[in-house]
């Protein structure tokens, strides 16, 4: 299947699980709801959750949990690029395509409902009617990994030092050690959860968490070379902000050309990792090379 195909039909999967399983915009308290919609449903790519698809997918059969899991990442990002854009934190107008959160619900209910995805992630990881064919340890297992991948030594962590960092003159290994917690780890969270839930021994977890290190580091490269040579109608969201709020990116360290060989390095490199998988691991090496061609 091509790369194109694939990223479609999982897409849509995982939309139509998040529409059904959110609930309506006439459930008290209703703003709140509508809010969390109004983003969630505003048509991401749906990386996260498809990296825990496609991680489970080359370790074996996964369980029925596999798109709840596969969801709870997908409520952890979009709570935060709600917060990252907030006037106190990125202050921007523009995501996926629309006005953010705040410019629509005000900044407290934008606040809230990333507050409520992000404990509705944690949710749909221990519904019980949801998870019910996996172990508890495992399922135990995983929500340790959503829990520190999202949180003070992942990406909350990374957002902190992303935020001092700016108007700071940043040295190379600080803004990989920002990229690598503020993206990163969510990303290596999101795989290794589905790796655990199609039951992935020691060697395969290890193997595939270099993997998601790798194309997370990309994946924010590429998201900063975006941010320079990206249209605001490619992205929807606006581009050139990085500069304009003085954040040290790696085209500002390396230059374009030199930023988008670091990240083609880090795809290569994921790719390597992935030699003992057959070619049920192929949606993860096809999208280890989507991660930098993407256009938006
Ligand atoms: C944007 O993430 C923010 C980063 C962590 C780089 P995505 O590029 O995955 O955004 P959506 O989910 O498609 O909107
Ligand atoms: C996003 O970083 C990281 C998180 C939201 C955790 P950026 O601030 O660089 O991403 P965009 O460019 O706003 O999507
Ligand atoms: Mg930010
Ligand atoms: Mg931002």
């Amino acid at each position: 299947m091509k790369i194109e195909d694939y990223l479609g039909k999982r897409r849509e999967e995982v939309d139509q699980f998040l529409d059904a399983q959110v609930p309506q915009a006439n459930t008290s308290p209703e703003t709140l709801y509508e809010a969390i919609r109004y983003s969630l449903l505003a048509g991401g790519k749906r990386i996260r959750p498809i990296l825990t698809i496609a991680a489970a997918e080359a370790v074996g059969t996964p369980p029925k949990a596999l798109l709840p899991v596969a969801c709870a990442f997908e409520c952890i990002h979009t709570y935060s690029l709600i917060h990252d854009d907030l006037p106190a934190m990125d202050n921007d107008d523009f995501r996926r395509g629309k006005p953010t959160n705040h410019k629509v619900y005000g900044e407290a209910m934008a606040i809230l409902a990333g507050d409520g995805l992000q404990t509705m992630a944690f949710e749909l990881c221990s519904r019980p009617d949801l998870v019910s064919d996996v172990e508890p340890s495992c399922q135990v297992q995983i929500i340790y990994e959503l829990a520190v991948g999202s949180g003070n030594q992942g990406m909350v962590g990374g957002q902190v030092l992303d935020m001092l960092a700016e108007n700071q003159t940043v040295a190379i290994g600080d803004l990989q050690k920002i990229h690598v917690h503020k993206t990163g780890k969510l990303i290596r969270a999101s795989v290794r959860a589905g790796a655990l839930l199609s039951g992935a021994n020691d060697t395969q977890l290890e193997h595939l968490t270099g993997y998601a290190e790798d194309i997370g580091l990309a994946f924010q490269i590429a998201d900063d070379v975006l941010n320079v040579t990206g249209t605001r109608e490619e992205l929807g969201k606006d581009a050139n902000t990085d500069a304009e709020r003085g954040k040290q990116t790696y085209p500002s360290l390396y230059g374009l050309e030199g930023a988008k060989k670091l990240a083609l390095d880090c795809v290569d490199r994921a790719i390597q990792r992935l030699e003992l998988f057959d070619d049920k691991a192929d949606p993860l090496r096809d999208i280890a090379r989507y991660v930098v061609i993407r256009r938006s």
